[in-house]
C-alpha cells in the first residue's frame, strides 16, 4: 500500500526531474542562439557589404562609360568622383567631374599644387596651385601712364593688350585705368597680412589671395578703375559696361564674377581682369565660364 506520504514524495521527484529537463533545454537552446546568431549577423554584414560593392562598382560603370563620352574625365580620379559623389548625390556625373576636376573635393590651401604653364597666358593661380615665391615673370614691360597709374608692369603681350584697350576705351570717353598689376610675393606677404590683421583670416580669404596663390604674381592681372570711383565701385560704371561687352576683344576675362564663388573661391571683383588672349577669352565668356571651369574641361594639365 502506497501511503499518502510516499504519494506526495513521488511527484516532488517527478516535478524535479521534469524542472531539471526544462533548465537543460533553456541551457541548450540558449547555446544554440549564442552559437548561430553571430553568423546570422555576419551573414547580413556580408550581403550589404557585397550590396555596397555592387552600388560601388554600378557607379564606378556609370562613370566609365561618361568617361568615354568627356574627354574631361580623369581616369586617375575614379575614387575621388565616387567619394564626390557620395556627399553630393544631387549632382550629375558631368558636373562631379568637373567639380573633382577643379578640386572642389579637397580644401583649398591645404591641398596645393605648383602651377603649370607659367610664363604663359594658361598659368593658373588660385587656392590650390601657386607660384613658388622666387617666381617673377619673364619680360614684364611698364603701362604707359595715359592709361595707369605710374610703375604698373604687366607681362608684354599683356601690357600691349591692355594699352590698346584702354586707348579705344579713352576714345569713347571712358577711363579704364590700371591701378593694381604685377605684385611680388612679397608685396603679397604684406598685403595679406594687413587684410588678415584688419579682417580676420576667414573674411580675408574671400577677397585676397595669400602669397603664392595671387594671380598678380604672374603679370597677367590687371585691377581697373576709373578715376572718378573708387575701385570697388568700378561694377556700377559706364567703364564696367564697356569691359563686359569688349573685355575679351584684348584677350581679358573678368576673373571673379557673380555667382561663380564656388569656382573661383573669391567674392565678386568687377575690377579684376585677367589676360588669357583673345580665344581663351572669347570661349570663356561665350560659355559664361570661369578659368577653372576652362582648366578643368579644355586645358586638362592636373
Ligand atoms: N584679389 C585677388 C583675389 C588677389 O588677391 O589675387
Ligand atoms: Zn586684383
Amino acid at each position: 500500500m502506497i501511503g499518502m506520504g510516499d504519494l506526495m514524495n513521488t511527484i516532488r521527484k517527478k516535478k524535479k526531474i521534469h524542472i531539471k529537463w526544462k533548465n537543460i533545454l533553456i541551457a541548450l537552446l540558449i547555446l544554440f542562439l549564442l552559437w548561430n546568431l553571430p553568423k546570422v549577423f555576419t551573414k547580413k554584414e556580408e550581403k550589404k557589404v557585397e550590396k555596397k560593392e555592387n552600388q560601388v562598382t554600378e557607379k564606378q560603370k556609370e562613370f566609365e562609360k561618361i568617361g568615354k563620352e568627356i574627354d574631361y574625365y580623369n581616369k586617375d580620379y575614379l575614387d575621388r568622383y565616387l567619394a564626390y559623389q557620395l556627399n553630393n548625390k544631387e549632382l550629375e556625373e558631368t558636373q562631379i567631374i568637373k567639380d573633382v576636376n577643379m578640386n572642389l573635393d579637397q580644401i583649398p590651401y591645404e591641398y596645393r599644387l605648383p602651377s603649370k604653364n607659367t610664363n604663359t597666358e594658361k598659368v593658373l593661380v588660385n587656392k590650390y596651385y601657386y607660384l613658388d615665391e622666387n617666381y617673377v615673370p619673364d619680360n614684364l614691360e611698364t603701362i604707359d601712364t595715359k592709361y595707369a597709374s605710374s610703375n604698373m608692369r604687366l607681362v608684354k603681350p599683356a601690357k600691349e593688350a591692355f594699352e590698346s584697350l584702354s586707348k579705344k576705351a579713352k576714345e569713347e570717353n571712358l577711363q579704364i585705368i590700371a591701378m593694381s598689376t604685377y605684385r611680388s610675393y612679397q608685396y603679397q606677404v604684406n598685403l595679406y597680412n594687413r587684410y588678415a590683421k584688419e579682417d580676420g583670416v576667414e573674411k580675408a580669404d574671400t577677397y585676397s589671395g595669400r602669397p603664392g596663390h595671387s594671380e598678380h604674381q604672374t603679370g597677367l592681372a590687371v585691377d581697373v578703375y576709373n578715376k572718378k570711383e573708387n575701385y570697388t565701385n568700378f561694377g556700377k560704371t559706364k567703364e564696367y559696361e564697356w569691359m563686359q561687352q569688349h573685355a575679351h576683344e584684348y584677350g581679358f576675362i573678368l576673373r571673379f564674377p557673380e555667382g561663380k564663388e564656388k569656382e573661383t573661391g573669391y567674392e565678386v571683383e568687377e575690377w579684376h581682369y585677367r589676360y588669357v588672349g583673345v580665344e581663351i577669352a572669347t570661349y570663356i565668356k561665350e560659355h559664361n565660364i570661369t578659368l577653372e571651369e576652362y582648366y578643368a574641361t579644355k586645358i586638362k594639365d592636373w
